[in-house]
């Protein structure tokens, strides 16, 4: 009898947000939106949502919800009447844990001095290899959470992390600990990436660093289980598709999941390189080929776009968005976030970025910064939607619809976010 009762007590939501214009990118968990999919995001006026231990157990309408057996005494509500509620972002590529900032190069740059040209004098990326090789562990935690912070404060509940400001196996293997350590203080969820072969350090040639990358780094990578993925800098100057293809054969045979930085200043043939590999995505793309983007939607390699290093390198060069998504690639987007190419935490800068230059619509823009941000990571079956049995993450924007959010650019609209149904962040929005 008691038993019985304490169960009937369990069934109760913990927390239901309701009344809600209410967008949930239901229906693509199973593969990424392509196409006029992007459009669809799951529209429920007046809606509403449960959320019991963290997961999400109802979603409807308000009235759907509030005459279910999830409400109880104990359920807490949020009324979200006159306010977009979505999932939380999630940022698929990132370059965020780094010492140290680049602010210096900011001159050259308005000087006209391009980005390869800084890093072959010795900046730029390898500029931030120096700093974080010289910060102390807590340095570059402490540095790192308070970005992420900032991610989560802008709506950002799931992120991707690249190791790459290491270059030896000692710093690249610190790097990828951090990454790891940094999941225990922040309360986003972190997904690793290992970028050994993210510029050629000083001393080596290109072909000698990516043998040590083959030989040393990935196996040691792989046997301590710290990275998920692999990603190389594909770029002619920096790693040849040559090269690129050799290292992510063999992250391939040892289990990673593969990722290229692809066609972001040159088309050198990045995009054919990640459908030939099966990487799970190519990511940039400014100068992606015809034939790139036939290979990409044959095989359905994701295209993870990064408006907000096209505006940083001040170039005005932004990548097909529009046409990638008549053409059936399946569109990510992703802040790109590092202290070179793009010094932002804003997937809300991203989604304004994307409407101008890209020319996706705000449904096509927000889908590609959740649902299919999340496949990007291959997380899709725990984020990304407002969906029965996916995590509680959401966001609640002081914001009357989804059109408000990228019109509105250079400004926080987030008002609360949960991570996992916790209150992460609470803000007094001033429109
Ligand atoms: O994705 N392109 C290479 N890597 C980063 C930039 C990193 C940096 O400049 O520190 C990018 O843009
Ligand atoms: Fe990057």
């Amino acid at each position: 009898m008691e038993e019985s009762v304490r169960m009937k007590h369990d069934k109760k939501a913990d927390l239901i947000i309701h009344s809600a214009h209410m967008v949930t990118m239901a229906g693509h968990t199973n593969r990424p939106a392509i196409g006029k999919q992007m459009l669809e995001i799951g529209l429920i006026e007046n809606g509403a949502l449960a959320i019991k231990d963290g997961i999400i157990v109802a979603v409807g309408t308000t009235k759907e919800i509030e005459a279910s057996q999830w409400i109880g005494s104990g359920t807490k509500k949020i009324d979200a009447d006159g306010k977009l509620v979505t999932p939380g972002f999630v940022d698929p590529h990132t370059h965020v844990l780094y010492g140290g900032s680049r602010e210096n190069e900011l001159p050259m740059k308005i000087a006209g001095v391009p980005y390869l040209e800084i890093l072959k004098q010795g900046g730029g990326i390898l500029s931030t290899v120096r700093s974080t090789t010289q910060a102390k562990d807590q340095e570059i935690k402490d540095q790192t959470k308070r970005r992420l912070q900032t991610m989560l404060s802008m709506g950002t509940t799931t992120v991707e992390i690249k190791s790459g400001y290491g270059l030896t196996l000692t710093e690249e293997l610190r790097g990828l600990r951090l990454i790891k350590e940094l999941e225990e203080d922040v309360p986003l969820d972190i997904v690793s990436t290992f970028m050994g072969a993210h510029a050629v350090p000083p001393g080596y040639s290109e072909n000698d660093f990516s043998q040590l990358v083959i030989q040393e780094m990935l196996p040691r990578v792989a046997s301590e289980n710290c990275a998920e993925f692999c990603d190389v800098f594909c770029e002619p100057g920096v790693f040849s598709v040559e090269n690129t293809e050799k290292i992510l054969l063999k992250a391939k045979e040892l289990g990673f999941k593969l990722k290229l930085h692809a066609d972001e200043l040159e088309s050198a043939g990045g995009a054919e390189c990640a459908a030939r590999l099966g990487a799970v995505s190519a990511d940039h793309l400014l100068k992606v080929s015809e034939q790139g983007i036939k290979d990409m939607a044959r095989q359905g390699v994701i295209a993870v776009l990064l408006p907000a290093t096209s505006f940083n390198l001040a170039k005005n060069v932004y990548a097909p968005g529009r046409r990638m998504v008549d053409s059936g690639v399946p569109v990510a987007l992703s802040t790109d976030s590092n202290p070179g190419s793009s010094p932002t935490e804003s997937m809300l800068f991203v989604l304004t970025l994307a409407c101008l230059y890209l020319h996706l619509s705000p449904e096509e823009a927000l889908t590609a910064a959740t649902i299919n941000a999340a496949h990007a990571i291959c997380r899709a079956e725990s984020v990304g939607s407002l969906e029965v049995g996916k995590k509680g993450d959401v966001i609640i924007f002081d914001a009357p619809n989804l059109n408000f959010i990228p019109y509105r650019f250079g400004y926080n609209p987030v008002q609360t976010v949960l991570k996992e149904g916790h209150l992460v962040v609470e803000r007094n929005v001033f429109s």
